[in-house]
């Protein structure tokens, strides 16, 4: 899996001959895993059917600010808060002299503006344009503002020109895009993360578990590679695909994920625990499958061991992060937990919603630590990884 899988991207066309490589740029992107979407201005549709990157996306291509219709679907703020990143390949003279300036008069623009992600240039042009004085401030003014440019290539230009402005080609734009999530903030560290629900066997064929779908915890196992960190998943029984940096350990019962975990921990610097764990097991597991005799049946349950509070306890230079998913008075609770056992971190959400949490792709949450407690807004949980992924690093590194 690559860094750039999950990942959501906007690629904006602009209106210059180069706009024939965004298919393949759009393609790429995809077959790295991201989501992409694609936002055309009316001289990129001169150049190159929106059609083409519809059929190539599988999603309608996005072209006017104005239409109601358009907006209803999915307006400017929402493409640019979806967004992790925008691609603007090619980008024009005309385009970066609006980035630059702030003009919101098309929708490729006016999402820019709006957008609080990484918005990456690939600019293609006649080498006269791009050499001029204009156009090279406009590139300074973007670069300073943490906008990466990717210069153009060298070479023959449609026009018969020979110099810079040739669009990079789509193989180098990809591998930048990868590396635009590196962020490098945790490098050297070693994260340990459970994820998803465990499993309590009743009898030979029976178990008690919860909903827990291990998206979250995973979601955190990427955005911790991308941060540069090590990081060794030890995951319940869920059907998602483990990051290909990552290593991963399958386990099915608490104890089994206490084993694992108690032994990862030790050569570690963070602990997320993330899984679900069950909370009871049955005292004594049938060795044979349980007759269906009578209308009811009990079972004798035990609370299981508390995986997190074992750890933190044992490790007191573990920096630990734990989750609380809560239905009401959601930061009184989590508070209690980030004490009771002994957390660093807690990231509390309201599971009484069905638009966040359990098996959902979004999430909201509260991150609770012993001075702060910071609201984290509702995002997909691929992002929300992110952002938690910066608040451990900024605890870990002051
Ligand atoms: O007590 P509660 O289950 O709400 O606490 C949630 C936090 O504790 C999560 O971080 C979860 O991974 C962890 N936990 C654990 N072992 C358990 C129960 C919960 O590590 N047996």
């Amino acid at each position: 899996m690559s860094s750039l899988s999950q990942k959501r991207i906007i690629l904006g066309i602009t209106g210059g001959i180069a706009a024939y490589k965004s298919a393949e740029i759009a393609r790429r992107l995809q077959d790295q895993g991201a989501e992409v979407r694609v936002i055309m201005t009316d001289s990129a549709q001169e150049f190159i059917r929106p059609l083409t990157l519809q059929a190539l996306t599988g999603k309608p291509v996005h072209t006017d600010l104005l239409d109601p219709k358009a907006e209803a679907a999915m307006g400017h703020i929402e493409l640019a808060r979806w967004a992790d990143a925008i691609l603007v390949a090619p980008a024009t003279a005309n385009f970066m002299a609006a980035l630059n300036q702030g003009t919101a008069n098309d929708l490729l623009t006016t999402v820019c503006l709006a957008s609080s992600g990484k918005i990456i240039v690939a600019p293609a042009m006649n080498q006269a344009m791009w050499s001029q004085p204009a156009s090279q401030e406009n590139i300074e003014c973007l670069k300073q503002r943490g906008i990466a440019i990717l210069e153009p290539d060298n070479g023959i230009q449609a026009c018969g020109d020979i110099g810079p402005g040739r669009l990079q080609q789509p193989e180098a734009i990809i591998e930048h895009m990868g590396s635009v999530f590196d962020s490098g903030i945790l490098s050297g560290k070693q994260v340990v993360i459970t994820a998803g629900p465990t499993r309590e066997a009743i009898d030979p064929v029976r178990y008690i578990s919860n909903h827990s779908s291990g998206k979250m915890g995973y979601a955190l196992a990427s955005a911790m590679l991308d941060a540069g960190a090590s990081v060794t998943l030890i995951s319940g029984p869920v059907s998602l695909q483990c990051p290909d940096r990552c290593e991963l350990i399958s386990v099915v019962s608490t104890d089994d994920m206490l084993a694992a975990t108690a032994q990862a921990v030790t050569k570690a610097d963070i602990f997320i625990s993330a899984a679900a764990v069950a909370d009871y097991r049955v005292t004594e597991v049938a060795s044979q499958k349980i007759k269906k005799k009578s209308d009811k049946m009990s079972l004798n349950l035990s609370k299981t061991p508390d995986i997190v509070s074992i750890l933190s306890k044992d490790n007191p230079k573990l920096f630990v992060v734990g989750f609380a998913a809560e239905t009401d008075r959601v930061e009184a609770y989590a508070r209690k937990k980030l004490e009771q056992k002994h957390l660093n971190a807690i990231i509390a959400n309201d599971v009484s919603r069905n638009d966040i949490g359990f098996n959902s792709d979004d999430n909201e949450a509260l991150w609770i630590d012993a001075n702060n407690c910071k609201a984290l807004s509702k995002k997909s949980k691929t992002q929300l990884a992110r952002e938690i992924a910066v608040l451990i690093a900024n605890e870990i590194n002051h």
